[in-house]
């Protein structure tokens, strides 16, 4: 997107603003299966939940991966003017609860639509048998994260070693186990995460089929698909070849292979175009104020552990400076070290690579309400305020 349609954007909706590339999100996904064409991609839909990009994926021809019952409505919503036959087929294809924790309620909701879930302990697998007897399942697997951005096996994810007892208890409670799942952490740079967890799944799955479990034909290779935030970033199309040849190598023709990315779909498609409210110089150095922050479309920087890079549309020597949000709050900052050029009040900057873990956990803190978001479809066709 061209700096000289973020500014007519923002001059057109005013600010903040947080605009959603479209074709980019179908060129992600196009690539996505260009690299990984043996792959169903299931979109987490928690990396970016607006009902628009849902749609685009839908369109697209995604699958979806849900972690609560208001996402699982989303996609819902999505599907709605399908014949009631199609709309369960698409939710036992097409859809994967993949929160390994599910409260009673949304167990109770889920049931009707027999839904493919993940677990990974035995609590799960009681409260699955008495609120969800009709869900399918999909042990999921702790697997290294190491070096991922963000990491989440402290959380998830049962022990290999527990994994054919967990797999024989669900069986024992009359739940069917159709598969296994992991996730490397996410922004993984460091594939041999991927490579270790695919040794961990197929040591599983050959030793619960040899037990007699035949009807486990999934493999959920989570997400973790690192988006190309620079040039250092190794590029899907390596990661691609790795898991074309580990995963015929290591696990048997019948297997049905999914993933669930969230950030590489969605986190270059998004750019945040924010507004310079207040400038002060402190201890020496300029700090300038700008109207989003941490607890708003930035949010990332605090739960995304993501370091975003805010630039100018205007040029001139840089200095360093530091940019604040506009909240009270300390926690407020965006950089302490930021090179911009000498901004004025009303000066308009903007973030890039903004589309994942962002938006999503916008707050109303302090009464600001969330970023105004417009979607761009084709090069002239914003979608109407
Ligand atoms: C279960 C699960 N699946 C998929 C994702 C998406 O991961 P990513 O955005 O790294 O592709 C996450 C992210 O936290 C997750 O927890």
């Amino acid at each position: 997107m061209t700096r000289r349609k973020l500014v007519s954007l923002a001059r057109q909706h005013g600010t903040p603003l947080f605009v959603v590339d479209h074709r980019q999100l179908r060129r992600n996904l196009v690539q996505f299966r260009r690299w990984l064409p043996f792959v169903q991609p299931y979109y987490a839909v928690k990396a970016n939940s607006l009902p628009e990009i849902v749609r685009t994926f839908y369109r697209a021809g995604a699958s979806f991966d849900v972690a609560s019952w208001a996402e699982f409505q989303l996609v819902y919503e999505n599907i709605r003017d399908l014949p009631e036959k199609e709309r369960q087929d698409f939710i036992w294809d097409k859809v994967i609860y993949a929160n390994p924790i599910k409260d009673r309620e949304t167990l109770c909701a889920l049931d009707p639509y027999k839904p493919l879930v993940t677990y990974d302990n035995y609590e799960e697998i009681r409260k699955i048998r008495r609120y969800a007897p009709h869900a399918g399942l999909m042990l999921r697997l702790r697997v290294p994260n190491t070096g991922a951005m963000v990491e989440l096996s402290s959380k998830f994810g049962c022990e290999p070693g527990e994994a054919v007892r967990l797999i024989e208890a669900a069986h024992d409670a009359g739940l069917t186990v159709e598969g296994l799942s992991f996730h490397v952490g996410s922004q993984t740079t460091n594939f041999q995460n991927y490579v270790q967890a695919l040794h961990i799944a197929a040591g599983v799955l050959r030793e619960a089929r040899s037990r007699g479990f035949k009807k486990m034909i999934q493999l959920d290779i989570g997400g973790g698909f690192p988006a190309p935030y620079d040039a250092n970033v190794r590029p899907l199309r390596e990661l691609g070849r790795l898991l074309r040849t580990e995963i015929p190598r290591l696990f048997p023709k019948d297997i049905f292979v999914l993933a669930e990315p969230g950030r590489y779909l969605v986190a270059t498609a998004c750019t945040l175009v924010a507004e310079v409210i207040g400038k002060a110089v402190r201890d020496g150095k300029v700090c300038y104020y700008i109207n989003d922050g941490v607890y708003h479309t930035l949010s990332g920087i605090v739960f995304d552990h993501m370091k975003y890079k805010v630039r100018a549309f205007k040029h001139g020597p840089t200095s360093l400076c530091a940019v604040f949000g506009p909240t009270c709050d300390a926690l407020d900052t965006i950089s302490l070290a930021e090179e911009l050029p000498d901004l004025k009040l009303g000066d308009l900057v903007y973030v890039e690579n903004i589309g994942a873990y962002s938006i999503a956990s916008s707050t109303h803190f302090n009464g600001f309400p969330p970023a105004k978001v417009v979607h761009l479809y084709a090069d002239e066709d914003p979608t109407p305020p």
